[in-house]
């Protein structure tokens, strides 16, 4: 790769930007990785070569997210979409209700699909104020019969995030974690599934991680189609069928890229950095930017602001698109901007973007 190529200040909600490291350890690889004449995508999913590639990436996982012992690392597709019909399919029996938290969207088409396959109840909601903070954990609400109590753990279209999780007892915690997992340190021991498209902080789309407790994957109904059970993928090292591989590859360098940058810890540093930077902006800017998200919900992954009127948003968005930003257009049902700062954005991209913001403000009040 040229060394001076311009890259863009890519704020993309998902997919979204790709550590620059990354993307130039694969370019080297393309055509012949490890000396075998081929591209990773040549290899047959069940060669060595690409075997130790997707065996690595799992180990990586539970090395970075600390994942205790007697959790398996899935790999799937389908998107996090597919989680939300697959996690009732499998753990939705007809003599239990799921309990749902609706922090956003996710959490609203999460609940619609399992709602088409057995009963649910919402346990918590905060669509009141469009969904712009989180709820008090005493007051969600479930009772130990519960099949399991499904949250989001970032809401990428509101740019809310949870802080602390619910401690749920023997009530299987299951988490929608796309669009903050790998962010920051987590107690995987609270929760019995994860899941996360990959294509935030995980690498391209077309992946989706799940990780689950082994005795969890034990009571999971055994009737369904194959591809829709997560034994199926538990007893088959995720090889039961031809797994994404380039998209895996491409998830084992940005793990090894995140060892290389102080792991979670270091990352999580950057990150908090990085959004603080942002949010000071808006929090001195005398209302110039008002951020959607309470204080205390603010995510670490996604912010949300607006400006005073729909016209100077245009006018902020179009300027930005003309200085070189990406993505900072925010959600239909938000409006206004958002910054997605995930993992692989340089807190150089946050420091332009303050910078834009600041002179923005000075022309404009
Ligand atoms: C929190 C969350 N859940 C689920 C999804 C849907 O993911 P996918 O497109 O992989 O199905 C998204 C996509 O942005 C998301 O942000």
């Amino acid at each position: 790769m040229n060394n001076s190529v311009k890259r863009a200040y890519n704020f993309n909600a998902g997919p979204a930007a790709l550590p620059l490291a990354v993307l130039k350890k694969a370019q080297a690889e393309l055509l012949d990785f490890n000396d075998t004449g081929m591209s990773i995508m040549e290899h047959s999913h069940r060669g060595n070569a690409y075997e130790i590639v997707h065996n690595r990436a799992i180990e990586l996982l539970k090395e970075l997210l600390s994942i205790p012992e007697g959790y398996e690392v899935l790999f799937l597709q389908g998107g996090a979409s597919l989680q939300f019909s697959m996690v009732p399919m499998n753990f939705l029996p007809a003599n239990k209700k799921a309990g749902y938290v609706m922090t956003g969207v996710w959490s609203e088409k999460a609940y619609a699909e399992a709602e088409k396959l057995g009963e649910v109840f919402v346990a918590a909601t905060t669509k009141e104020g469009n969904y712009s903070q989180m709820p008090a954990l005493k007051e969600i609400n479930y009772d130990a019969d519960t099949a399991y109590l499904h949250i989001t753990s970032n809401n990428t279209i509101y740019g809310t995030q949870w802080h602390a999780f619910p401690n749920t007892a023997g009530v299987p915690l299951i988490a929608d974690m796309s669009s903050d997992i790998l962010s920051c340190p987590i107690d995987v021991s609270k929760f019995a599934l994860i899941y996360a498209g990959a294509q935030k902080n995980i690498g391209p789309s077309g992946v989706t991680v799940v990780i689950i407790r082994r005795d969890f994957l034990e009571q999971a109904k055994k009737k369904g189609p194959t591809m829709l059970q997560y034994a199926t993928f538990a007893k088959n090292n995720s090889l039961y069928n031809t797994p994404p591989t380039f998209g895996i590859y491409m998830m084992k360098l940005v793990l090894e890229w995140m060892k290389e940058e102080g792991g979670l810890l270091g990352i999580y540093k950057r990150n908090q950095e990085k959004a603080a930077l942002i949010y000071d902006i808006i929090d001195a800017s005398n209302g110039f930017y008002k951020g959607h998200a309470q204080l205390s919900a603010r995510s670490l992954m996604n912010v949300t602001f607006r400006l005073a009127d729909e016209n100077l948003e245009k006018k902020f968005l179009e300027q930005a698109k003309q200085a070189g930003f990406v993505g900072l257009n925010g959600h239909r049902l938000v409006g206004g901007c958002r910054a997605s700062i995930y993992n692989a954005v340089p807190y150089d991209s946050c420091q332009a973007l303050c910078d834009y913001m600041l002179a923005f403000q000075k022309e404009n009040s």
